[in-house]
């Protein structure tokens, strides 16, 4: 009897660090793996001329507590619903972070 508990304990708990591997607080994107994940988050990094820092509290990326990631995750959509509603008739985004930023955390103004 306790060796079957002790068994089902175990599948649980290698069920569950399994989950948790993987990305926990994606509300906008979709990515095919933690690669695409990475470079994306590299890109836009780049984009604003930033560290991963400036949106994520290091020891849990998916903490929503920084409000730059709050920010950027509607800049996110923004930037989605520009390609996919205005720009979409070759299928490749013509707009990104960059278009606007360009290597600034926020975009550069006209005086
Ligand atoms: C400008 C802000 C910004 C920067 C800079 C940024 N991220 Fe993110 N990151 C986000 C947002 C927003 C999300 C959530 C996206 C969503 O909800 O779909 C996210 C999600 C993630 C996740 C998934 C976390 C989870 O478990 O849900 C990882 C991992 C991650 N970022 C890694 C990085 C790394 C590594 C860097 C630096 C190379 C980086 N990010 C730089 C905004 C940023
Ligand atoms: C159409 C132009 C445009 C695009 C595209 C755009 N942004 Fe922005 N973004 C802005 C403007 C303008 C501001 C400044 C808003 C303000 O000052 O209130 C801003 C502000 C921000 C901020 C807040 C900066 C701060 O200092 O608090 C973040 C974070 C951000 N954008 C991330 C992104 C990310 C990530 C992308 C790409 C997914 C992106 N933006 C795409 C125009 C854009």
């Amino acid at each position: 009897m306790t060796k079957k508990i002790t068994i089902l304990g175990l599948i649980i708990a290698i069920g569950i660090g399994w989950a948790q591997t993987g990305p926990k607080n994606l509300l906008v994107m979709k990515p095919a793996s933690k690669k695409e994940l990475k470079m994306y988050m590299e890109r836009i990094s780049d984009d604003l001329g930033v560290k991963c820092v400036f949106c994520h509290n290091m020891s849990d990326k998916s903490s929503d507590q920084k409000k730059h990631k709050l920010a950027a995750r509607g800049m996110m959509k923004m930037t989605r619903n520009i390609n996919t509603e205005f720009l979409n008739w070759d299928g490749a985004d013509q707009v990104t972070c960059w278009t606007c930023h360009q290597g600034q955390k926020e975009p550069p103004v006209k005086e």
